[in-house]
């Protein structure tokens, strides 16, 4: 959270934000306890205190690499060697990178709710380390690849080679992760939006909302009725219309909200 800063009064200086945040978090903690039906939708964000690069931020991915050149099906087909060097590096930085708190405080929200689904746009895996079960991933995951010739799909932790081969028939693989210009798998998608218009809260945490269709996830449960809460380092293009905004690290606010009941 951030930290009490304090402006000048007539009289002094006032403190403004600590107790503000302290409420909130409370605020936030009582409705989930109350709740059947919670949906979490995660960003790079929820990662970044485990070590995770962001794409947007300071030292983001897409600010120091160009995401046409490395995250798109033409790119892939044009060079799919430079492609897999991109992956392969990634795998290699994510591998060693553990959960963090705010991970940790969704697997123990999820096993106090009746009806919790975490929808996440990372590739990371960290979520399902962590513990959590019910979990859709939008953008699929590092860990997975998919054989361009029979299409099955493969979990593999290994060191790639740079140019890996399905060992069933012999054709290339790719990362099973949605490029930009691809289509989400729709069964994942539509389960996705049933969640998050059956929600009666839809916590987003760490994400920028520029991406659809996660960005609009929100604004879906709101006009069904959910009450929305934001958790983010910083403000986003959504947090006016949120309902609760909590500004701050997911790894610290999290636990302060879902361990304590
Ligand atoms: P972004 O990098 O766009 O946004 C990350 C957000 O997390 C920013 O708003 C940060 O302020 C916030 N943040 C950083 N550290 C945080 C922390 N410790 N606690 C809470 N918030 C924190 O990442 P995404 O919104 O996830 O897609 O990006 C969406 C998609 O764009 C990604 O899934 C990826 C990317 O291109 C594909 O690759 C298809």
């Amino acid at each position: 959270m951030a930290e009490g800063s304090s402006v000048s009064g007539g009289t002094g200086r006032i403190a403004v934000t600590a107790s503000d945040d302290v409420m909130k978090v409370d605020l936030v903690r009582d409705r989930l306890s109350r709740a059947q039906r919670i949906v979490v939708l995660t960003g790079a964000g929820i990662s970044a205190e485990s070590g995770v690069p962001t794409f947007r931020g300071e030292g983001g991915l897409w600010r120091q690499h160009r995401a046409l050149d490395l995250a798109t099906p033409q790119a892939f087909a044009r060079d799919p060697r430079l492609v897999w060097e991109f992956y392969n590096w990634r795998r290699e930085v994510l591998g060693p990178l553990e959960p963090n708190p705010g991970h940790n405080a969704l697997v123990k929200l999820e096993q106090r709710v009746p009806q919790f689904t975490l929808i996440t746009q990372n590739i990371d895996g960290l979520h399902a380390r962590a513990g959590s079960r019910n979990i859709l991933e939008l953008h699929g995951n590092i860990w997975h690849v998919r054989c361009l010739g029979c299409g099955k799909v493969a979990e593999d932790h290994s060191v790639l080679p740079p140019m890996p081969r399905c060992p069933g028939c012999g054709a290339l693989l790719r990362p099973h992760v949605v490029w930009f210009g691809e289509s989400l798998d729709p069964s994942i998608l539509s389960t996705a939006f049933e969640a998050v218009q059956h929600a009666e809260i839809v916590m987003v945490i760490g994400t920028s909302g520029t991406v659809e269709p996660a960005a609009s996830m929100g604004m879906v449960a709101k006009r069904k009725g959910a009450c929305l809460v934001e958790i983010n380092l910083e403000p986003t293009p959504f947090t006016t219309l949120y309902d609760t905004s909590i500004l701050g690290k997911s790894g610290e606010i999290l636990p302060m909200i879902c361990e304590s009941w």
